[in-house]
């Protein structure tokens, strides 16, 4: 691994894996729920049945991921950040893992709710079983309100959380996309 104390120190290589992992499912998700807003009804279920899957995958990666982080703690921040990039970044980032934990958690509730109590099926390979909630619609509704809310909140982030990267590799030309691409020199 790299060093840690210089402007070359990395994420672990498990916290990058993790990372880009995560970020293409997410962005994924996101993708297959609008574009399913256009499709035919049972288009639309097979798409949502993946949407959820992948939605608890995430879900699992994130817990993964934050065990991780706990046991290998990530690169000092660059020293060339002004106090208000450090500040930024890390709401960013703390805001990141609660909307990783809170979007699926609020979709699995919508779905328990929404399906009287059926666990959602991971590709028909196991199925997870529903959260202990009320398996009415004002309880599906309300967790729908707080999925899409947060959901709104992520896409926000991952704008801002892009535009910070872009400025740091094309303004500030740094080494702050580095520290996350394993194969940048
Ligand atoms: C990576 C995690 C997830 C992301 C980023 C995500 C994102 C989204 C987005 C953007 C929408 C469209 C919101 C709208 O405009 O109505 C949506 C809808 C939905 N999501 Fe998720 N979701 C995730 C996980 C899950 C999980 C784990 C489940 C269930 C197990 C789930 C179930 C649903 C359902 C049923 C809808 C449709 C709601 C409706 O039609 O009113 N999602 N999700
Ligand atoms: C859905 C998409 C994404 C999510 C949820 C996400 C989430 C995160 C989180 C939580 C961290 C902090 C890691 C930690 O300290 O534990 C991070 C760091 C980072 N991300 Fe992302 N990310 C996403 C997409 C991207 C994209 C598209 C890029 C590049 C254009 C990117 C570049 C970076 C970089 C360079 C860092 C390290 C920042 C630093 O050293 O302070 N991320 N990301």
């Amino acid at each position: 691994m790299d060093s840690t104390n210089t402007s070359a120190a990395r994420y672990s290589r498990g916290a990058i894996v993790l990372h880009w992992l995560i970020a293409v499912l997410i962005v994924l998700n996101i993708a297959a729920a609008f574009v399913s807003e256009e499709m035919s009804k049972d288009d639309r279920a097979t798409v949502m049945a993946n949407h959820k899957a992948i939605g608890i995958i995430v879900l699992l990666l994130t817990v993964l991921r934050i065990v991780w982080r706990l046991m290998h703690r990530p690169p000092p921040l660059l020293e060339s950040l002004k106090a208000w990039e450090a500040a930024l970044s890390r709401v960013v980032h703390a805001g990141f893992y609660f909307l990783m934990l809170a979007i699926p958690l609020t979709g699995w509730a919508m779905s328990s709710a929404f399906s009287k109590g059926a666990g959602v099926s991971l590709f028909g390979l196991v199925t997870v079983p529903a959260l202990p909630v009320g398996y009415d619609k004002p309880t599906a509704g309300l967790f729908a309100e707080l999925h899409e809310l947060l959901a709104f909140g992520m896409i926000a982030l991952i704008v801002l959380h892009v535009a910070g990267a872009l400025k740091h590799q094309l303004i500030d030309k740094d080494d702050t996309l580095r520290r996350m691409v394993p194969w940048m020199n």
